[in-house]
């Protein structure tokens, strides 16, 4: 097999009259695994307009996630607990505040995640703001894949309630536990 007349890929051929032994690609033609016509989950958006919820399904077998959806959403949320701390926190700080170790050492702050505007802001434009950037802040699409900056996006909306819920919204051990911890009327 090795011994037979053959052409290596990119060698130069008389046999074709452009003189390469590849041909060139059928126009139109997709790498495996590079089809992303799924603008919904690729993009973080319809029409041009960010979409209002992340793709939990999309995003669960992306990761090889196949457990109850309590246990995808915990795997993703850790994800992007872990994704969030490595690539965001050193200008968002932990907690999203927006000032981390690198602003504190002198680069433009961003802006809180616990304002009004971005709590009602769409998990879309989270996304959105990692895959192209936004003003001063680059983008991390070549760092980031798609289904770990939507689980970026879970945990900012975790850090989001972690500062602005009501009691009412907590389990009934959470607000026991809020309650001992309250200081007495
Ligand atoms: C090197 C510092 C830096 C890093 C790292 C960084 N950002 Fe930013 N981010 C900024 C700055 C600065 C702004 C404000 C940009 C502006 O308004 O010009 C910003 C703005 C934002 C905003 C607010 C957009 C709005 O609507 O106002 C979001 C959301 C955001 N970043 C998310 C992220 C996420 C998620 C990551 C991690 C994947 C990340 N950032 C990493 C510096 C950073």
């Amino acid at each position: 097999m090795a011994d037979q007349p053959h052409l290596e890929p990119l060698e130069a051929s008389d046999f074709f009259p452009n003189g390469m032994a590849s041909r060139p690609l059928v126009e139109g033609t997709v790498a495996r695994g590079h089809l992303r016509i799924d603008k919904a989950y690729f993009e973080g958006q319809v029409d041009g307009k960010p979409v209002e919820q992340l793709p939990w399904e999309k995003v669960a077998t992306a990761l090889h996630l196949d457990g109850s959806p309590e246990q995808t959403r915990a795997h993703v949320l850790e994800r992007g607990r872990e994704r969030f701390n490595i690539f965001c926190s050193a200008c968002h700080d932990q907690t999203g505040s927006g000032q981390g170790m690198v602003v504190q050492r002198g680069f433009p702050a961003p802006p809180t995640y616990h304002s009004d505007r971005l709590r009602a802001a769409p998990d879309g434009h989270f996304y959105d703001v990692i895959t192209r950037g936004f003003g001063r802040m680059s983008d991390y699409a070549d760092q980031i894949p798609p289904a770990d900056r939507w689980a970026i996006v879970s945990y900012i909306r975790a850090l989001q309630l972690s500062q602005h819920a009501a009691a009412s919204e907590l389990s009934p051990a959470d607000r026991k536990a809020l309650q001992a911890e309250a200081p007495a009327p």
